[in-house]
């Protein structure tokens, strides 16, 4: 049988630096509240020169490098966004080309924070179907782009960056399953609205909004169910997972999680205290960390998780 392995991790953080401290002149807020509250102590901001897809090339680059191969193997694309370049093209294609990459499709995907998700699960299907042998799967958000820094309620949680994994047809296991789903019911506890001016309610503008506590409660239900699913799906224990990857929306979901799946927080990977929230670049960030400081080996059972307006969810049970 087909197997689609992760051969290759990056990620990229943009230089500039934001401290809870920094929002306590500008805003109603304190250091104190928003670390107890969400586990955040910093987040990376992109510089006016930089994209969505400047930093998806770094994080791809480094990928691409710790797999070995060249960007002109690449025959798939796919980038999990929701702050993109443009509307369009892709930031997929804008990718394709900065990497010299080869051309196979190249598409986004915008599935909120589930964005690296849902694009692990396409890029997974697609190589087992033989449509592809070598994919980048990239999660990359300029979050900052899309927040109202007077809103406390959002612009304290997110910031910038990207990660990246290339995946490669092989003969061993390597992605188990991958489980993706949503439910448009929610489309108002978490959304940003057309930026298209037409397009848009009348006086609304198109910055992120976010009815934070009804969106934490669903998300820890459903996370807790994703777990299950993904271990079900797969016959195996929750003792049989070496590592936890969830998305990084707040230290509490992440602590739920971990304790449904009785799992030590010492094996769940956090970055969330350093970055804050990256949406759809939070899994592949966490992910590049742990392999490139030596905690996630070859052979490790690695369950990543996210959630995300829509709502949109999704897992990923990966040996790596
Ligand atoms: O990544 C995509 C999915 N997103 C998530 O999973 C996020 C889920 N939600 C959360 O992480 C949390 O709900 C938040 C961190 C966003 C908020 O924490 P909370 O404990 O749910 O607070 P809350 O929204 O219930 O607000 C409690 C109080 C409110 O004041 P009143 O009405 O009680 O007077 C807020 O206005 O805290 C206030 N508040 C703040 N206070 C200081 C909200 N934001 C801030 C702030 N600083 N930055």
């Amino acid at each position: 049988m087909l197997n689609v392995k992760i051969t290759g991790t990056g990620g990229y953080l943009p230089e500039k630096i934001v401290t809870n401290k920094d929002f306590e002149s500008t805003l109603d807020t304190t250091d104190e509240w928003i670390y107890a509250r969400t586990g955040i102590k910093q987040r990376h901001v992109i510089a006016k020169h930089e994209t969505t897809s400047s930093m998806a090339e770094m994080a791809a680059n480094n990928a691409l490098e710790a797999a070995n191969i060249d960007a002109s193997e690449i025959d798939l694309i796919i980038v999990g966004t929701s702050s993109p370049d443009r509307v369009f093209p892709s930031t997929a294609c804008i990718l394709q080309h900065k990497l010299g990459a080869g051309n196979g499709p190249a598409f986004d995907v915008q599935a909120a924070c589930s964005g690296f998700i849902y694009a692990l699960g396409i890029a997974h299907q697609f190589i087992k179907s033989s449509g592809a042998k070598k994919a980048l799967v990239i999660g990359a958000e300029a979050n900052s782009r899309i927040l109202d820094y007077t809103d406390r309620n959002t612009c304290v949680i997110f910031g910038d960056g990207a990660g990246a994994v290339v995946l490669e047809a092989a003969d061993e296991p390597g992605i188990l399953s991958t489980h993706m789903h949503a439910d448009g019911q929610y489309q108002d506890l978490l959304y940003i609205n057309n930026p298209i001016k037409d397009q848009r309610a009348d006086g609304e503008n198109s910055y992120m909004t976010m009815h934070g506590n009804d969106v934490y409660k669903v998300a820890v239900k459903t996370l807790s169910r994703i777990v299950d699913e993904t271990l079900e799906a797969n016959g195996l224990a929750k003792s049989d997972v070496d590592w936890l990857i969830p998305h990084q929306a707040n230290i509490r979901i992440i602590s739920s999680v971990a304790k449904k799946l009785k799992m030590p927080m010492e094996r769940v990977i956090l970055t969330i205290e350093n970055q804050g929230n990256t949406s759809a670049a939070s899994v592949p960030l966490a992910l590049d960390l742990a392999v490139r400081d030596g905690r996630i080996k070859k052979g490790d059972m690695v369950l990543m998780e996210a959630f995300g307006g829509g709502f949109v969810w999704g897992s990923a049970l990966v040996k790596m």
